[in-house]
């Protein structure tokens, strides 16, 4: 298969029929690259969470990317015209939201959706929807489909989540255009997620690779077993 991308942690490739193969590889990152490891098993416990996400966002009628699970860590999807915007929903306060605004974590906020451009140069800068369309990256309209889309995935998966003992505390979705629809496309798992235990608020994500305070495999594995229970 033609690679078309080689992502920090994920691959897409050609599959050849026109659709994509997306591997999850055993790689993670934190701080723009800044702190890589390989972490065996990772890219398969990632596919199989990312699965259950989108095969429920399927089944509420959320359009996406996302056909099968191929193989232990890769899966099929559309192939997308992705729009380089990270897109953040927040339920609680956590991460970068509490850094630029001197706010403690695990305080209840959202939903409140946000807009970042990616651009590894400059870090992903936060904006407001008049930038993304100045600078055109995106359409007005488009944007307003982005986030109605982020609320829905956030209602669909929040709830699920909470069914499972986890709180979602925020995540980041990516869309992309297919056939002119509007699809969530990459992914939905603890590297894009923060999960925290609904009694203890105890980190269930990347945070726990992002702060070294674990073994983030233990903590993906407890996701998926959650998740599947
Ligand atoms: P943040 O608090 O660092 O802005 O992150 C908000 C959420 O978005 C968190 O669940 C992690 C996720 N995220 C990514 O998946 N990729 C990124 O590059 C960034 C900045 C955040």
């Amino acid at each position: 298969m033609k690679l078309l991308q080689r992502g920090k942690a994920k691959s897409v490739y050609a599959s050849g029929d026109g659709t994509v193969t997306i591997e999850f590889r055993d790689d993670i990152t934190a701080g723009n690259g800044a702190k890589h490891d390989v972490l065996k098993g990772k890219g398969s416990l990632l596919n199989a969470i990312n699965e259950i996400f989108f095969k429920e966002l399927s089944s509420h009628a959320v359009p996406n990317h996302y056909f099968e699970s191929i193989s232990e860590n890769s899966f099929k999807a559309r192939k997308v015209d992705i729009i380089p915007l990270e897109i953040v929903v927040r339920n609680y306060s956590a991460g970068s939201f509490c850094k630029r605004y001197g706010i403690e974590t695990g305080k209840k906020i959202g939903p409140i959706v946000e807009f970042f451009i990616k651009n590894d140069a400059l870090n992903d800068p936060l904006v407001c929807k008049d930038v993304v369309v100045k600078l055109n990256v995106s359409t007005i309209e488009t944007l307003n489909k982005a986030e109605k889309l982020a609320l829905k995935v956030n209602n669909v998966i929040s709830e699920f989540s909470e069914n499972h003992g986890l709180i979602l505390a925020d995540f980041k979705i990516e869309v992309g255009f297919h056939d002119g629809e509007l699809l969530v496309s990459d992914e939905i798992t603890p590297d894009t997620c923060r999960f925290w235990d609904v009694k203890t608020h105890e980190s269930l994500d990347k945070d726990v690779y992002r702060q070294s305070v674990g073994d983030p495999l233990i903590a993906y594995k407890e996701v998926l077993r959650r998740l599947s229970s």
